[in-house]
């Protein structure tokens, strides 16, 4: 019997109106265009403007009705929606069934999970395990971040990174030699004060004094999360192309998280693959968390080929952090 594999099967993707400049960002707070250009390599970012709509579920139906025009499903059909989101519209109902019920999945099981910048690799994952596994055909993916409804804007630390945007793939079964054929995921929650948002979870339900002391906005120890950033997302590529026989010149594409174009580069740089063959576009939409790595296939899909070996890897809070490997499906 042939094996099943789960092969993304087309890719949508949105971000929102409203660009924030660098230099409208240097009115904020003490910043200025020419070290943010330089320390992150973010030009510019969008931001979800309540004018224009409220909550990831609005970027996701956008997302999803792209994927639609680019690539038409039956909404039907899709047996799963999840929803990898950090920035959910409500602590509940998930934004998955908020999704799902405005696009016509009605026939689906949904749910969101939380792994902040790592959650489209994780939802790919499991996506995988639910289709190779043969007892689901079709799943929806969807990975997206409205971060500027937790963003510090009297932060500099933080608030030049975050972004709001949204992607989403269709993961479907095939018995082609393409899909996800491999993955590392790990993480470690021994040191949360590196990188958090404490307030509104069941430690420090929302209160006047969680909105006093700020305790509603991420917060991080930019130098540490770096480090940790460039050393994991190292690791485990190179775990990931050893056990799979891979060398950087089979490898068409690294996919990584845009969290700064510093990150991406060391990223490159360890594992000896050109610039050419990463996927960047952190100058025009910054950090979206979960939304990242999807936005960068939405952009790149007219360059993929059926066969290319992309490797995906993320870091993120929890910490959360992983590896990839994805041969693309389709032409
Ligand atoms: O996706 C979620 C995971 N998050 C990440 O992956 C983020 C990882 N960390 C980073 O990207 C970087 O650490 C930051 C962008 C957050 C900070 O960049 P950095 O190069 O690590 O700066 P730093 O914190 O070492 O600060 C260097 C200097 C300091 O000034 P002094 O002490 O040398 O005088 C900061 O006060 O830069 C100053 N600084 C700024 N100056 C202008 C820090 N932020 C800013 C700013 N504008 N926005």
């Amino acid at each position: 019997m042939c094996k099943i594999h789960a092969a993304i099967t087309g890719v949508g993707g949105y971000v929102p109106n409203y660009r924030l400049t660098n230099e409208e960002l240097s009115t904020i707070v003490e910043t200025s265009d020419e070290w943010i250009t330089k320390r992150i390599g973010i030009k510019e970012r969008r931001i979800l403007k309540p004018e224009e709509g409220r909550g990831i579920s609005y970027l996701a139906v956008k997302a999803i009705e792209d994927l639609q025009s680019r690539r038409p499903f039956n909404p039907l059909e899709v047996e799963a929606v999840i929803f990898a989101t950090t920035t959910p519209d409500y602590g509940l109902p998930s934004s998955a069934a908020l999704t799902a019920a405005q696009t016509g999945m009605t026939n689906a099981f949904c749910f969101d999970m939380e792994a902040a910048c790592s959650g489209f690799i994780y939802a790919l994952d499991i996506a995988d395990g639910f289709v190779s596994s043969g007892k689901y055909k079709k799943v929806m993916v969807i990975a997206g971040d409205i971060l500027s409804s937790v963003t510090d804007y009297e932060d500099r630390n933080t608030c030049p990174i975050f972004a709001d945007g949204c992607g989403c793939v269709l993961v479907e079964a095939t018995t082609e030699e393409v899909g996800l054929m491999d993955s590392i995921l790990r993480s470690d929650g021994s040191t949360p004060e590196h990188l958090h948002m404490y307030g509104g979870g069941s430690v420090y339900p929302a209160s006047h004094e969680t909105v006093e002391q700020r305790m509603h906005y991420i917060w991080q120890d930019g130098r540490i999360v770096f480090k940790r950033a460039v050393s994991s997302m190292v690791d485990a590529c190179e775990e990931l192309l050893k056990r799979n026989n891979l060398s950087k010149e089979n490898v068409d594409w690294i996919v990584p998280h845009q969290a700064n174009l510093r990150i991406i580069d060391a990223v490159a740089y360890h594992l000896n693959v050109p610039r050419e063959k990463v996927m960047i576009n952190i100058e025009k939409y910054g950090n979206t968390s979960a939304g990242t790595i999807p936005l960068c296939l939405w952009e790149w899909e007219n360059r993929l080929h059926k066969g290319d070996n992309l490797i995906l890897t993320a870091f993120g809070a929890g910490f959360t952090w992983g590896a990839v490997y994805l041969k693309w499906g389709y032409n």
